[in-house]
């Protein structure tokens, strides 16, 4: 029989690491919602054009994208980022504005697999569609500094630029191009290669041999107009005013082309260099109309799950918690004890297994001892004789016998009372 592994890139997030995925999730939902953003689940899968139009110099769209035809002749592509398709459901639905929405799930990219790097990796997000205010920008990126704080992490530098508007953007990146053509002959193999596609991705080269040539690379700033000066201040103000501490870095252009003014990064200090952006973000406006919609200001960003949780193993916050069972039931008799009784307790609110296929007492045990219950939950053949069981605490090993009947309340002055599943009545 052949036999089969996850394919590279992927990754299977098995408990307990699956149960911490859930719970970063959860938190992430519980800051942005108090901020007053919805949760949207745009499709896995869209027609390519959508993600085409995040721009022909980022590659994720030249070399990374899981494209095919579909048995309908449609050109499809699984999703390589969230904000994209969210923009597609705006000019599709038309929502009222300010439209605040949050994401959480998987996105794929043909990338080359190492740690931290994946071909399906998840991201939570959020993105705002329909104003155009720097206080907007500053509520955004005070989310993600948030939600890094309430994982524990304390080791996440914020890094802001300002990329200007489409025609600013458009005039620095041939200043910048004109330099480095003027030095080409000094720049690594490899950005000289990068130079052709996207003159911006050279300044993220971390190569010895370029920085003298970036060092003195034109400046984005000069390029600026004053309206976006103006807004990247009021940007800066507002984190100002909200006690965000960040780094202006002009060299700070970020890998996708939709980026108009503000774009930033949350960059972890405790992770390798390559991969140590935990999340990043920015202004996307032009990227509604792009896809058929209005004029429409955007902003927003996606953190990667994936990283952020090796930056918690590396700064030793946010631990995978196991499951924490409030009993285990043991029944050496015909099973239906444990049945009967592990559904009350479930019912009543108390997390219970229990075991199955007839196994010995000394098996049973050890799945209890090994489920982390609080308590076993004992019926054998005296217990059973008299509608009774045994109640052994896991931790202390006393035990004590407690009618069938009366287990739900016992347990119940036993661990505390919690939210029974349904109305017994
Ligand atoms: P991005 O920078 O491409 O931006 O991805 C955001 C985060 O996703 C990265 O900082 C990283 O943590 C994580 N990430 C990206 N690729 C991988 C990968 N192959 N493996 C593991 N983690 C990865 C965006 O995706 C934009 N949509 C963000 C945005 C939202 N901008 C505006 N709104």
């Amino acid at each position: 029989m052949p036999s089969f592994q996850t394919s590279p890139g992927t990754r299977d997030i098995l408990p307990p690491q699956a149960g911490r995925w859930r719970a970063l999730s959860d938190i992430f939902a519980d800051i942005v919602q108090s901020a007053g953003y919805e949760c949207i689940i745009p499709p896995m899968f869209e027609d390519l054009g959508v993600f085409l139009r995040i721009g022909d110099a980022t590659d994720i769209v030249t070399k990374e994208m899981y494209d095919f035809v579909d048995k309908g002749d449609r050109h499809i592509a699984l999703r390589p980022e969230q904000t994209a398709g969210v923009c597609r459901a705006f000019a599709q639905h038309r929502p009222v504005t300010p439209w605040k929405v949050w994401y959480s799930g998987p996105n794929f990219r043909y990338e080359k697999p190492q740690a931290g790097r994946y071909r399906q990796f998840d991201q939570v997000g959020v993105e705002v569609l329909g104003s155009d205010d720097a206080l907007l920008d500053a509520e955004v990126i005070s989310l993600a500094w948030q939600f890094f704080a309430r994982l524990g992490l304390v080791g996440v530098e914020l890094v802001v630029n300002s990329l200007g508007e489409a025609d600013e953007r458009a005039a620095y990146i041939e200043a910048l191009r004109a330099h480095l053509e003027s030095h080409r002959g000094e720049l690594s193999e490899e950005s000289v290669a990068t130079l052709s596609r996207n003159p911006l991705r050279v300044l993220d080269s971390k190569r010895r041999q370029d920085a003298s040539v970036i060092a003195s690379a034109p400046r984005i700033s000069a390029h600026l107009s004053v309206a976006s000066s103006s807004h990247f201040a009021a940007v800066l103000a507002g984190l100002d005013a909200l006690g965000v501490p960040y780094r202006v870095d002009e060299m700070l252009v970020r890998g996708l082309d939709y980026y108009r003014r503000t774009t930033f990064e949350f960059v972890s200090l405790s992770l390798d260099g390559s991969q140590n952006a935990v999340g990043g973000g920015g202004r996307y406006d032009g990227l509604v109309e792009d896809l058929g919609g209005p004029a429409t200001g955007g902003v927003g960003f996606a953190i990667g799950v994936d990283r952020t949780l090796l930056a918690c193993d590396a700064e030793g916050v946010f631990d995978a918690g196991s499951l924490a069972l409030d009993a285990f039931v043991v029944d050496v008799t015909d099973g239906l004890a444990a049945t009967r009784l592990a559904e009350a307790l479930r019912a009543a609110g108390y997390s219970t297994d229990r075991a199955f296929d007839g196994r010995s007492m000394k098996s049973q045990m050890k799945a209890a001892d090994r489920s982390g219950a609080a308590m076993a939950v004992i019926v054998g053949p005296d217990e059973a004789a008299s509608s009774t069981c045994t109640v052994r605490n896991l931790a202390t090993s006393e035990q004590v016998s407690v009618p069938q009947s009366g287990l739900v309340a016992h347990v119940a002055a036993a661990l505390g009372p919690r939210t029974p599943r349904r109305n017994p009545q």
